[in-house]
């Protein structure tokens, strides 16, 4: 059986992280698409030529022409500016909006039945476009950010109790945005509800900081943002989708009458296999839980009808 081909457009951090992870976990053969000429393809033969180093095999090629993308598996998009300080996600919304229409169509003229796992922000509108633009079934286009949001709560809350990462389970709703809802009541260290470890003012504080951790790192980097998370982030929802691993992973899908929220992209568990979105797990939610992911859906639901105003969609 010939290796699956997996397509990264955009060759920043974040793109070229990524590409250099499915390479290394040798989840494909990669092909990294962008604009700039000699970029995608200096990055592309670097993480080739580091296969006999790490021990991998996976073909890494970089172009600026999508064509090379025909017949790709899965395809994660990065493509798009990132937030400068003081910068809100939604500012990215017009640029962005048209930067995801033009790739998704590229992308659909050679990759008809391809996965696509969208990184660009403002994340979850991000994802309504490509899913309106792509035409694909909701199980085939999803987006990265419920991954990321839950890692930096699960750093933090390991951190505050001096344990391993490894044993701490949380989850994080909503948005990609300020309206994040991180769950408290779910979260636990090797299956100890974090509430009966930790205070709530020390809950409180983590759940504020994961709520910021984006902006806390584009504050730190003052010229970008996070890429080695985000990368991460991406490639674990890649690898369960190839490997078809049935992972439970936050994950922007659209909900159609789950949580009672319609039409609406938002970040909620999913089980993540060989069909993509195999199914969304509706969580019972404590009613502050509730009302938050309700307020998330809400600011997305707005930026939808924004960037369709905008971008004349359907
Ligand atoms: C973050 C940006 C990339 O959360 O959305 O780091």
């Amino acid at each position: 059986m010939s290796r699956k081909k997996i397509g990264v457009i955009g060759g920043g951090f974040v793109g070229s992280t990524a590409a250099q992870r499915i390479a290394e976990k040798e989840l494909g053969d990669v092909v990294l698409v962008d604009i700039l000429e000699g970029m995608p393809q200096g990055k592309a033969l670097d993480i080739f030529e580091a296969g006999p180093v790490y021990g991998y095999d996976s073909m890494v090629t970089g172009t600026n022409d999508y064509a090379a993308l025909e017949g790709a598996h899965c395809v994660v998009i990065t493509a798009g500016m990132p937030r400068k300080p003081g910068m809100d996600r939604s500012d990215l919304l017009k640029v962005n909006g048209e930067i995801m229409r033009k790739v998704v169509s590229s992308i659909m003229e050679v990759a008809p039945e391809a996965f696509l796992i969208v990184v660009s922000n403002p994340l979850d509108v991000m994802c309504y476009v490509a899913h309106e633009v792509s035409g694909l079934p909701r199980n085939k286009v999803m987006g990265m950010a419920g991954v990321l949001d839950t890692a930096r709560y699960r750093s933090f809350i390991g951190e505050a109790l001096n344990v391993s990462v490894k044993d701490v389970q949380a989850m994080v709703l909503g948005g990609h945005g300020d309206s994040m809802v991180p769950l408290a009541s779910t979260a636990s260290v090797s299956g100890i509800p974090i509430t009966q470890l930790l205070s709530k003012e020390k809950i409180d504080e983590l759940v504020t900081r994961t709520r910021h951790g984006g902006a806390e790192i584009v504050n730190l980097l003052k010229t970008g943002s996070a890429y080695y998370a985000p990368s991460a982030s991406a490639v674990t929802m890649v690898e369960s989708i190839v490997r078809d691993q049935r992972r439970i992973l936050p994950t922007c899908t659209r909900l159609d009458g789950e949580y009672g929220i319609e039409n609406t992209w938002v970040g909620v568990p999913v089980i993540l296999g060989a069909n993509g979105v195999e199914k969304v797990i509706e969580l019972e939610l404590e009613e502050s839980d509730r009302k938050a992911l309700h307020a998330s859906a809400l600011a997305v639901k707005e930026g939808q009808e924004e960037v369709a105003g905008m971008l004349a969609l359907s």
